[in-house]
């Protein structure tokens, strides 16, 4: 299981109930529901979030958007303790249990996934996931959306990308070297090599959101079917 001794969680404020409260959600809460909201407004369906962390943005995204349902997932028990105390404070109806995916597992978006609880999602999102973990957690989430997602699904992923092997911001630069310090396998990735996962997974990359902060949601799109 991924640690849970992370800058992130050093930030949390602890509730009795188990609730995280962590202090970037505060921060990109409202710009991410904008995007989200602009392109799921109008859509139903299923959608699934890999590395909850809090929690906290699946319940405000599910009050937002009522025709949608959200599912919280994350590896770390705490933080799925947290989203499921953040989803029963809310009372929000459109919010599921959170499900324990490790989103490096090799049956992830092959069909092997213990308990995986439906076949396609309107859309999954990531967000602060692939430069604080891994480069297999991004390929392991390119599969899962490439597999999982509807036609015309949409995989949204916020965080600090490269672009052309250089950094948006010297804020991203120094970022970027504190994760490697703190893990050598992390680190802010280059966009090019994402979207070159991306398509081998049969989605294409659909639009750019600059983001607060120096950061990007970068939305993916299913490819048509040409089979
Ligand atoms: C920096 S936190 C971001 C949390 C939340 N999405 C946010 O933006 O506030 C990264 C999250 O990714 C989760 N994570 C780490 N490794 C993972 C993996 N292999 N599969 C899925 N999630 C993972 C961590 O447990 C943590 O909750």
């Amino acid at each position: 299981m991924p640690s849970t001794d992370t800058p992130y969680d050093r930030q949390f404020t602890h509730a009795p109930d188990g609730r995280l409260d962590a202090p970037a959600y505060h921060r990109n809460f409202e710009p991410m529901l904008a995007v989200l909201r602009d392109r799921l407004a109008e859509r139903n369906g299923h959608v699934l979030e890999v590395g909850s962390g809090t929690g906290q943005h699946v319940v405000g995204f599910a009050r937002a958007l009522p025709s949608t349902t959200w599912w919280p997932s994350d590896p770390a028990p705490e933080h799925r303790r947290s989203a499921d105390a953040w989803h029963a404070e809310s009372g929000a109806a459109n919010v599921m249990p959170a499900i324990d995916l490790d989103a490096a597992a090799p049956d992830v978006g092959r069909g092997g996934a213990a308990g995986w609880p439906l076949e396609s999602f309107a859309a999954v999102l990531a967000m602060n996931v692939i430069h604080i973990a891994p480069w297999r957690v991004c390929e392991g989430i390119m599969r899962l959306a490439g597999a999982h997602l509807a036609p015309a699904g949409l995989l949204f992923l916020y965080g600090p990308f490269r672009r052309g092997g250089t950094h948006n911001a010297p804020s991203n630069e120094a970022f970027d070297a504190m994760l490697r310090r703190e893990n050598i396998e992390w680190g802010v990735r280059d966009l090019e090599e994402v979207e070159a996962v991306a398509e081998r997974e049969g989605l294409r990359l659909a639009e750019i959101a600059e983001m607060p902060a120096n950061n990007l949601t970068v939305i993916f799109e299913c490819k048509p079917d040409d089979g």
